[in-house]
Order: C-alpha cells, then sequence, then structure tokens
C-alpha cells in the first residue's frame, strides 16, 4: 500500500442533493483535507451518507459542484467505501478480498499474496477459507474493509462501520482505521458515536438536516463547540 495524499482535497462547493422537494444536502460547503480521519457526525436522517456518497462520485450533485485534488470534475481511482450494511458474496473471505482484486484490475500472480496481507491487517489470517456469510457482524465489517483495501485506495470512506458492533468488535475496527490512516490513507467517516469520534478524528465534521453546522479540529471541536447544534449534540440530547 502507498501512503501519499493523492487527491485531497476534496472539495463540496454549495451542493445540493434534492430528492422531490426536499433537500438531501442543502448547499453545503466542505473542504476535506490530507490528514487524520475527518469524522462526519449527526442524528439520523441528517445527510451523512449521501455526503459519502458524493463525494465518492456516486451520485451527482443537483446543484453545486464537488472537485478532487482542486480541479479535477471526476473523482479519483484510487478511492474505496464501505457501505452502513455492506454485502458479502456468497464465497469464502479470501475469493471476497479476489473478487476486489479482479474489479481492481491486480494482476493474478499477485492475488495469493496480496489476499494474505489484507486479511493479516484487518485480523482475520485464520478466516481465509470461510464462507464470508457465515462471519460475525465484526468479523464482516473487517473482511469489508479488506475489500476496501484491496483497491489501494488513497482515500477511505467508512459509513458507520461499527453502528452494530460490540465494544470489543468495535476496537478491533477502530484499530484497522488507525493502522489505515497510519499508512497515510485519507479516512472519511461517518458515525453516530461521539466516543468513537473523539478516539479517531483530527477533525469535526457535524451535519444537521443537510448542511454543516461545524468543521473544526477535532480538539477544540470537543473542547469548545462553536454552535448550538454541536454542543446539543455533544451534551447527548435530542438534536431533531
Ligand atoms: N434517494 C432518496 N430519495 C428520497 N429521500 C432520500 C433518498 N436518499 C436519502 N433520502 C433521505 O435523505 C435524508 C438523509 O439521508 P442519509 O441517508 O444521507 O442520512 P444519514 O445521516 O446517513 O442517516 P443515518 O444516520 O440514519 O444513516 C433522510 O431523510 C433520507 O430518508
Ligand atoms: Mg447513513
Amino acid at each position: 500500500m502507498r501512503a501519499q495524499p493523492a487527491d485531497l482535497p476534496i472539495q463540496f462547493e454549495s451542493v445540493t442533493v434534492s430528492a422531490g422537494a426536499v433537500n438531501i444536502l442543502d448547499g453545503l460547503s466542505l473542504v476535506i483535507g490530507a490528514g487524520a480521519p475527518t469524522m462526519v457526525i449527526g442524528p439520523n436522517g441528517a445527510g451523512k451518507t449521501t455526503l459519502l456518497r458524493v463525494a465518492m462520485g456516486l451520485i451527482a450533485p443537483s446543484r453545486g459542484v464537488v472537485t478532487w485534488d482542486g480541479v479535477a470534475a471526476v473523482p479519483p481511482a484510487r478511492r474505496a467505501i464501505v457501505f452502513q450494511r455492506p454485502a458479502m458474496l456468497r464465497r469464502s473471505a479470501a475469493d471476497n478480498i479476489r473478487y476486489a482484486l479482479n474489479a481492481a484490475g491486480i494482476p493474478r500472480g499477485r492475488h495469493d499474496a496480496r489476499i494474505g496481507e489484507l486479511l493479516a491487517l484487518v485480523g482475520l489470517d485464520a478466516f481465509g477459507t470461510r464462507p464470508a456469510r457465515r462471519l460475525s457482524g465484526g468479523e464482516q465489517q473487517r473482511l469489508a474493509l479488506a475489500r476496501a483495501l484491496a483497491r489501494d485506495p488513497s482515500v477511505l470512506f467508512l459509513d458507520e462501520p461499527t453502528a452494530s458492533l460490540d465494544p470489543a468488535a468495535t476496537k478491533a475496527v477502530e484499530d484497522i482505521v488507525r493502522a489505515v490512516a497510519a499508512r497515510g490513507i485519507k479516512v472519511v467517516m461517518a458515525t453516530h458515536d461521539l466516543g468513537e469520534a473523539r478516539r479517531l478524528a483530527g477533525d469535526v465534521v457535524v451535519l444537521h438536516r443537510g448542511r454543516v453546522v461545524e468543521n473544526s479540529p477535532a480538539d477544540e471541536f470537543f473542547r469548545s463547540p462553536r454552535t448550538a447544534e454541536a454542543r446539543t449534540f455533544l451534551a447527548g440530547d435530542l438534536l431533531l
């Protein structure tokens, strides 16, 4: 895996994503630069998943523009996303990764070594031959991470990868996120979990009703949030 902050920053300029009369993202402007993970937080329906999909290039804005590396109108090839509920193929853990290596055009001769390396990175060395769909929820999330990393991304988008996991499985995923970030891969991760944001964030983006209400370095955000919405969210009160 290479370590270079290519393809950054990702810049949203007045981005609106509409569905009928509703604006899921509402004139949102944001710059995501290199560095420690950017954590996107906010209540259900705030637009976190939509933001990640737009940043990944899977959804085109209804209005506004997104650029990568300042200029590019098309998203870079070296990007990957792990969806909120990743679907495993009905084959072994190793072959799920093999599928991704094929899709990324990695020569076959390199597959076995790369699969071993990726399974080790996510702590699934002993699970290569197991049917992926029989793995536990936490193991499947780790396999989904390995599969995403098969593309050798420079930017990795993670949509609430720990949402349904217990504390031990959550820690395993967070340790992988740290290892990935330490290799120079930019992580952009949505979460509901403030503790997780605190543990992983370089900077924090608070979304509310399709808008960025706060975007700060993590230490600043947790010490002195600037907006009422962020304070409400931090206090554990319901942000509706
Ligand atoms: N294709 C669509 N058509 C209509 N509404 C949509 C569509 N996609 C998303 N929405 C709505 O937009 C809002 C934001 O959705 P999004 O999934 O981005 O939120 P989220 O912050 O990821 O929420 P959660 O925390 O529940 O995952 C929601 O109210 C959702 O129902
Ligand atoms: Mg979501």
